[in-house]
């Protein structure tokens, strides 16, 4: 255990492994003010459910990304250039909150992704057939980043060959909770602005042509009160479809492939396994390695969590991958068990009115994908060990930066026996 004292959770160490810091905090201090940053940090699952369901205490009307700076220049440059973002689903609440969500929630239902089983695969295995030849891959960038990339280009009804735009744009939409200086800042603004200029213009194209797609639907929705959405609401609903949905699922199925490589024995059990066994070991991966490491609320009023005051004002992180390794739900929380009986009650994809909009989809690119992963390959393991210890520095999100892999081709390896 780490001693309280020396905990720095944006400290670059402990962000490439906080997990024996979260543990002092959950047993010493697990509602917490660091005296580095000013926010607090609440780190034990029954706390964070307390904080996360009491929306009027804990408000989501803050700008994820200006939790750690926000210089005024970043402003103006919007101000100039670009479209300042409206409030609507991670940064709203009730019950503004539920007018946009009741709109996006029929875009990813169940019955909805069930539907899109056939075609998930189908560029699962595209991906795969991309490089399987080779016996080797570097798997965040020729899989983990485009499965989720290609699926949400599609279903926003968008071309495909401007993935690497979409990229860039994800990456400089996506909340650090760093203060990353005014230049970076700036540089990030501009990607932004250039993301606006484009959805913009696919926006007037379904004004004029309506089309049956993510984004057609968004430009023919209507509020209660029968108006459209305005183009800064449309452009903020579009962007957390595009980030929220990218980085998230491509640092699960790397944080996933790592898991299964370091816990041979529990890939023998999920090879030998059935669907239900592939189901647990994805709740498991979101579990032990939540790629949503916690996100901010801000105090409405003054109050009491866990026993210790926390003012009016106050910055706060919920910290789901703290709350996912809680000893006091999970037996063993620090263990790979495909088997684990209440995996299901981790909380990767958040809890109450703003969990995810996409954790059924997310869910099966994850299933499919590592499914198909195992089908297809043999004896995967590690090009370099220091793979694994090389995240990006990110307070909010946690993904691996590179994973060479090296296999065998599974149809080959039998054909061989
Ligand atoms: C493994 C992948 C994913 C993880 C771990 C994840 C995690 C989360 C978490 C923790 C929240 C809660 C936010 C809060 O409480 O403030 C959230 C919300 C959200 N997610 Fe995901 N997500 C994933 C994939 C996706 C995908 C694929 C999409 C879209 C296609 C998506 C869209 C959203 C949106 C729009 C919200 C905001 C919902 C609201 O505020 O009502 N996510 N996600």
């Amino acid at each position: 255990m780490t001693d309280l004292a020396s905990i720095n959770l944006v400290d670059s160490d402990t962000l490439e492994c906080p997990f024996p810091a979260y543990r002092t905090l959950r047993e010493q201090a697990p509602v917490y003010r660091m005296p580095q940053t000013g926010f607090w940090v609440v780190s034990r699952y029954d706390l964070v459910m307390e904080a996360v369901r009491d929306t009027a205490t804990f408000s989501s009307q803050i700008n994820q990304a200006s939790s750690a700076g926000g210089h005024p220049e970043v402003a103006a440059l919007f101000q100039q250039e670009g479209v300042p973002f409206a409030s609507t689903l991670i940064s709203a609440d009730p019950p503004e909150h539920t007018r946009y969500r009741s709109l996006v929630n029929r875009a990813f239902t169940a019955g909805r992704v069930r539907g899109m089983q056939g075609y998930i695969q189908q560029i699962v295995d595209e991906l795969i057939d991309g490089f399987i030849a080779d016996g080797e891959v570097e798997f965040v960038a020729d899989f983990a980043i485009k499965l989720p990339i290609y699926i949400i280009a599609d279903q926003l009804g968008v071309p495909r060959s401007d993935m690497q735009k979409f990229k860039d744009w994800s990456d400089a939409s996506v909340p650090i909770g760093l203060d990353i200086g005014k230049d970076a800042e700036l540089a990030r603004a501009r990607l932004v602005i250039e993301f606006q200029k484009y959805f913009l213009e696919r926006i007037e194209e379904r004004r004029h042509a309506p089309k049956d797609d993510i984004l057609g639907d968004l430009v023919a929705a209507r509020l209660e009160d029968g108006r459209p959405l305005n183009g800064s609401e449309l452009l903020s609903i579009i962007q957390q479809l595009l980030v929220a949905g990218n980085e998230t699922t491509t640092n699960a199925l790397a944080a996933g492939m790592v898991l299964l490589i370091e816990n041979p024995d529990q890939l023998a059990l999920l090879r030998a396994g059935d669907d239900k066994t592939m189901r647990t070991f994805c709740e498991e991966v979101l579990r032990l390695e939540a790629p949503v490491a916690g996100l901010f609320r801000v105090t409405t009023r003054d109050t009491v969590l866990g026993g210790t005051e926390i003012p009016a004002g106050a910055l706060v992180n919920l910290r789901w991958a703290a709350a996912n390794r809680d000893e006091r739900v999970f037996e063993n929380p620090d263990a790979l068990d495909v088997c684990r009986r209440n995996a299901g009650a981790q909380i990767g994809f958040g809890v109450g009115v703003h969990f995810c909009v996409g954790a059924m989809l997310a869910r099966e690119e994850m299933f499919l994908g590592f499914k198909t992963l195992l089908r297809r390959l043999d004896n995967i393991r590690l090009v370099s060990e220091a793979d694994t210890r090389a995240h990006h520095a990110n307070f909010i999100l946690r993904g691996l930066k590179q994973l060479r892999l090296a296999f065998e081709p599974a149809e080959a390896a039998r054909a061989a026996e």
